[in-house]
C-alpha cells in the first residue's frame, strides 16, 4: 500500500448546534465527536493525521489526543477552503489524502481501509465515499451521468428539484490523489446559494480535467451520519449505543434492554455479566465477570472485580472488589476502595474511604474520609462527622470492630481493632482495642408519671 495520509475539517462553527461550545467537541457515547474520527483513523492505514481547526481552536486542541497536526483555518470560508489549508503542509506530497469530515464520527476503520482500497484498485483520481438513505435532506447529491459515472455533487440547497429527489448521498468522506489536488483547490469558486468554498466542487473539476470520479456505497448507511444539530446528535448517539451494545452482548454480556442501556465508548464488562434497564455505564468503567449492574444504576470512572451486584445506586471514581453487593440506593463518591464482600446497603454513601473485606455499612450511613479495616459492622444510621467547618479529617476503624447505631464519630478519631461503640453514642476520643465505648446519657425512668391535665 502506497503512502496514505488523512485531513479531517474540522474549523466550522457548527451554527445548528445553538451552543458556546465547538460542534466537533460535543460527546458521543461520553467522547467529543471529533475524537472518534481520530482514533478511527489511527486503528486505519492512514500515516500521517492533518486536522484543520478553527472556531474554538484552541479548545478543540486541548481536548483532543492523538499524534495529530494541527492546521488553522481562518476565516472559515467553506470545506474546500478548509482542505485548501492543508496544501502548504502537503505540498510535493505524492501519496492518496483521505479528507473525512470531524462532524461525521460512526465511519468504521473497514470503511476507511476500504475507500482508500477503492480509490486505488480503480485508479480514480477521486474516490466520494457515499449512502443511499431514506432521507436525504441536507446532504450533497451525488449527480450521475451517462453510464451511471459520477459527474458532481450538488449540495441540497442548490439542487433542482430533480437532483433534490437522488437519494444516493454526499457522506464528506472522499479519498484523492493528491498531487492534482492543489491546483483544483485553488480555483474553487464561492458562486453558491451560501457565498463558500465547496470541497464538493471539486468533483466537476476532475471529470472536467478528464480524471476519473468514483463513488462507493457503504453498505450501512449510518455510517455517514453527519450531526449538524442536536436532533441528529441524539440520533447519532442511539447509533453509537446500538454498535456498543451489539459488541458487548457478542462478547459475552447480558443486556436486557439495550434501549435503556447506555455505555461510553471506553468501558468494558466482564463475560457473563448482566446489565439491567436503566444503566449508565460511564468513563473508564471496567466490570468484571459475572456481575449484575442495574436497574437503575450511574456508574462512572470504577473499576468493578468480579460477582459485583450494584442496583439502584451511584457509584463514581472508585473500585469496588469481588463479591461486594452496593444498594438499593447508596451513593459511593470518588476515591473509595471498597473491598471483596461488603455490603453497602440502602440509603449509604460513601466518600473517599476505604473499606476492608467483608465489612458492612447496611443501611442509613454516611461514612467519608476513613479507613475502615476488614470484618467490621457498621450500624444502621452511623455517620462520620468528618468535617469540623474548616478541615476533613480521618476516621479509622480497626478489623472487626462494631459499631453501633445511629453513632456519631467525629473526626479525628481512632477506633482500635474488635472495639465496640454502644448505640446511640456521639464519640470524640479513640477507643482502644477490644474495648467498649459508651457514649451517651443513662436512661432515666420515672414510674407512674403521666400527665394530669
Ligand atoms: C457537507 C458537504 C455535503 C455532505 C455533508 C455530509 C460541502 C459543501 N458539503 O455539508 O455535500 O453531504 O457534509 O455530512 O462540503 N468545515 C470547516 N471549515 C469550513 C466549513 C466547514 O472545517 O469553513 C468543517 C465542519 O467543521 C464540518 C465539516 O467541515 O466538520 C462539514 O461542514 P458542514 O458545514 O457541516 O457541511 P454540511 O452542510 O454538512
Ligand atoms: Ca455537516
Amino acid at each position: 500500500m502506497g503512502k496514505l495520509a488523512a485531513v479531517v475539517l474540522a474549523a466550522g462553527q457548527g451554527t445548528r448546534m445553538k451552543s458556546q461550545l465547538p460542534k466537533v467537541l460535543f460527546p458521543l457515547a461520553g467522547k467529543p465527536i471529533l475524537q472518534h474520527v481520530v482514533d478511527v483513523l489511527n486503528q486505519s492505514e492512514v500515516e500521517k493525521i492533518i486536522v484543520v481547526t478553527g472556531h474554538g481552536s484552541q479548545q478543540v486542541r486541548d481536548q483532543i489526543q492523538g499524534d495529530i497536526t494541527w492546521l488553522e483555518q481562518h476565516p472559515q470560508l467553506g470545506t474546500g477552503h478548509a482542505l485548501f489549508q492543508a496544501c502548504q503542509e502537503l505540498s510535493g506530497y505524492s501519496g492518496d489524502v483521505l479528507v473525512l469530515c470531524g462532524d461525521s464520527p460512526l465511519v468504521t476503520v473497514e470503511t476507511v481501509n476500504n475507500l482508500a482500497k477503492t480509490h486505488r484498485d480503480r485508479a480514480a483520481e477521486a474516490t466520494i465515499l457515499s449512502a443511499v438513505v431514506d432521507d436525504p435532506t441536507g446532504y450533497g447529491r451525488i449527480v450521475r451521468g451517462e453510464e451511471n459515472k459520477v459527474r458532481a455533487i450538488v449540495e441540497h440547497r442548490d439542487a433542482s428539484e430533480q437532483q433534490q429527489a437522488i437519494r444516493e448521498v454526499n457522506s464528506g468522506a472522499y479519498c484523492f490523489r493528491w498531487q492534482s489536488m492543489a491546483d483544483k483547490l485553488v480555483s474553487l469558486d464561492n458562486d453558491n446559494s451560501q457565498g463558500e468554498y465547496y470541497l464538493t466542487d471539486i468533483i466537476s473539476s476532475v471529470r472536467q480535467s478528464g480524471g476519473k470520479v468514483e463513488a462507493l456505497p457503504v453498505s450501512d448507511s449510518s455510517e455517514v451520519m453527519g450531526i449538524n444539530d442536536r436532533v441528529q446528535l441524539a440520533q447519532a448517539e442511539k447509533e453509537m449505543q446500538k454498535r456498543i451494545a451489539t459488541d458487548l452482548m457478542l462478547q459475552g454480556v447480558t443486556i436486557l434492554d439495550p434501549d435503556t442501556a447506555w455505555f461510553d465508548a471506553n468501558v468494558s464488562l466482564g463475560q457473563d455479566s448482566t446489565v439491567l434497564p436503566n444503566t449508565h455505564i460511564k468513563g473508564k468503567t471496567r466490570v468484571g465477570e459475572r456481575c449484575i449492574i442495574g436497574p437503575d444504576v450511574f456508574i462512572e470512572d470504577c473499576v468493578l472485580g468480579d460477582e459485583v451486584t450494584i442496583r439502584n445506586s451511584v457509584a463514581e471514581g472508585s473500585s469496588i472488589g469481588d463479591k461486594t453487593t452496593v444498594g438499593p440506593y447508596a451513593y459511593i463518591r470518588p476515591g473509595c476502595e471498597i473491598g471483596s464482600g461488603v455490603r453497602i446497603g440502602d440509603f449509604v454513601e460513601l466518600k473517599k474511604t476505604r473499606i476492608g473485606d467483608g465489612s458492612k455499612v447496611p443501611h442509613l450511613s454516611y461514612v467519608g474520609d476513613a479507613l475502615v479495616g476488614s470484618g467490621v459492622n457498621i450500624g444502621c444510621g452511623v455517620i462520620t462527622a468528618n468535617y469540623d467547618g474548616k478541615e476533613k479529617h480521618i476516621t479509622e476503624i480497626g478489623d472487626e470492630a462494631f459499631i453501633g447505631c445511629n453513632s456519631n464519630l467525629v473526626a479525628p478519631l481512632r477506633i482500635g481493632k474488635s472495639a465496640y461503640v454502644a448505640a446511640g453514642s456521639t464519640i470524640t476520643s479513640d477507643v482502644p482495642e477490644g474495648s467498649l465505648a459508651i457514649a451517651r446519657s443513662r436512661q432515666s425512668v420515672k414510674e407512674k408519671w403521666r400527665r394530669k391535665d
